[in-house]
């Protein structure tokens, strides 16, 4: 077969990522210019800003992809983009450069779902992977155990009924002082705390993989506001690592249920929380004790980036998706 080369496109929050992926597992460029500085001032993404932030850069930003990957667009055969979920505004800037540079080439343009796109992070990273696997997609939106049959053949076997985890760990990061974005400053604070330290609740559901995060969350604001109030203040390493450790053991749980329940022993890690170093250890102790083969994405690759949808835009590509240019941006679009 000959080669496919796939453009990606993502600007569904604050990054305006474009990627030049080759047969949907090798990135020949990846361009990121994110906005996270900028929001900073502001205590987290203002929507609005961000879209005017993706006008000034998606243009520079697809220019330089094609230049690093030594292509040009007549060499790449679909246009991949993100429809959704996200921010309407900011998906908008990327679906409209990639409709409008799908117009005026003829190349064909592929709608990719944000959330499909970070599953396919692990594709890049690891040639060998393939379908069927289980994978924990922990972004600052979204948790959600899916079950992968196949490149495009997906299910959700359990998703979280509140907070997402990324969302706990944001607003509690910001409680104590520490900013946006909240995960990575957590994981650092967290680096040589106690994990036991603090106790947090668990929220066990009986007969169902959905996950609740908003019980550990006030459980979180109730033990720094009663610290305070006694003029006291949380230990933030030990704190920072218990509650983290706390997140990730419910996230095990889950998956480890959904592994016993499919059979299926292949387990991905995906999205920007999965880059949280008390999660991967986590799952690193159990998949070791369990025999369960674990992949996680290179950093780099958790958050939002453009190559991980142009790995999903190639095998929508190869299993025959196309979209008009009536393609619209969907910011709840459903898994
Ligand atoms: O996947 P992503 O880049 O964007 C979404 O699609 O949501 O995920 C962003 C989320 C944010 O909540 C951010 O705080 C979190 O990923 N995150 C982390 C870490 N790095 C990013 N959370 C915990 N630990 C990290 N090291």
């Amino acid at each position: 077969m000959e080669d496919v080369l796939i453009l990606g496109i993502e600007s569904s929050c604050d990054e305006t990522a474009c990627s030049v992926v080759r047969n949907g597992r090798e990135l020949l460029s990846d361009v990121i210019a994110s906005q996270a500085d900028f929001h900073e001032q502001y205590g987290g993404v203002v929507p609005e800003l961000a879209s005017r932030m993706h006008v000034d850069s998606i243009y520079p930003t697809i220019k330089k992809a094609l230049s690093d990957a030594n292509v040009s667009l007549k060499d790449i055969d679909a246009i991949a983009v993100t429809y959704g979920p996200g921010l309407v505004g900011a998906l908008l800037v990327g679906l409209s450069a990639a409709k409008g540079l799908s117009a005026a080439s003829g190349i064909p343009l592929v709608g990719v779902n944000h959330l499909k796109g970070h599953i396919a992070a692990n594709y890049l990273c690891f040639p060998e992977l393939e379908p069927p696997f289980l994978c924990l997609c922990v972004s600052g939106g979204n948790t959600m155990i899916v079950k992968v049959s196949d490149y495009t053949d997906m299910e959700v076997l359990g998703r979280t009924r509140d907070d997402a985890a990324g969302e706990a760990i944001d607003k509690i990061a910001r409680v104590v002082g520490l900013g946006y974005p909240g995960g990575p400053k957590m994981d650092k604070a967290g680096q040589g705390g106690d994990i036991n330290a603090y106790t947090f609740p668990h929220a066990h559901m009986k007969d169902t993989l959905d996950f609740s995060f908003s019980g550990l969350k006030t459980a979180a604001l109730n033990m720094i506001n009663i610290d305070r109030q006694k003029g006291n203040s949380i230990d933030l390493a030990d704190f920072a690592a218990s509650y983290q450790h706390s997140i990730a053991n419910t996230l095990l749980t889950n998956t480890i249920k959904a592994s016993q329940m499919t059979g299926i022993t292949k387990i991905c890690l995906a999205g920007g929380v999965s880059a949280n170093s008390f999660l991967r250890k986590v799952f690193d102790e159990e998949a070791g004790k369990r025999g369960l083969t674990l992949y996680y994405p290179d950093l780099r690759l958790c958050t939002d980036n453009g190559a991980m949808i142009a790995s999903a835009g190639y095998f929508e590509y190869i299993n025959g998706t196309r979209h008009g240019l009536d393609l619209n941006a969907k910011p709840s679009l459903e898994f």
